[in-house]
């Protein structure tokens, strides 16, 4: 082996070591930094038919009853969502309404987080111009 071939070899196999620790420290990151799974999210909104109301992406309600969530900031769903399970049966605390309050008596609050980023996630006409 050439030493010019010798050195290329050691370069290549400290980039993929370099690679490796990358996409440990990469996966690492994620599964602290974004808990929430947007992609069970999606599933969870389809099977609960929450764009029945909120329209279809979540962006067009079917009446002005019914508020666009599309690309809402994920920390304020949750809580709303926490409110509507939190107001039920206490009219005292949290959000008291008997449609949405249906809507979320039976979701995990990690089923609530992964909702909550969903919405975050999908493009809305609402937006906040600075
Ligand atoms: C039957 C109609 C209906 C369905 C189905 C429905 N919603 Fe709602 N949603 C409403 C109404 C009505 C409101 C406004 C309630 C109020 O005045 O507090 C609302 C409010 C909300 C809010 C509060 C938004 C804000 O800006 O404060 C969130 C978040 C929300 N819904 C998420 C969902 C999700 C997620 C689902 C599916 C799991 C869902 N909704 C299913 C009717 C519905």
């Amino acid at each position: 082996m050439k030493p010019s071939q010798a050195q290329s070899q050691a370069l290549r196999f400290s980039f993929k070591a370099a690679c490796a620790a990358a996409a440990i420290i990469g996966s690492a990151a994620f599964s602290t930094a974004h808990a929430a799974d947007a992609g069970n999210g999606k599933v969870l909104s389809e099977s609960h038919n929450c764009a029945a109301c909120h329209g279809p992406g979540l962006n067009k309600p079917v009446s002005g009853e019914y508020p666009k969530l599309a690309g809402q900031h994920a920390t304020y769903i949750y809580w709303a969502l926490r409110q509507y399970q939190m107001g039920n049966g206490n009219p005292n605390f949290g959000r008291n309404n008997a449609i949405m309050a249906a809507q979320v008596q039976n979701l995990s609050q990690s089923d609530l987080k992964d909702i909550a980023a969903y919405i975050e996630s999908l493009d809305g006409s609402l937006v906040l111009k600075k």
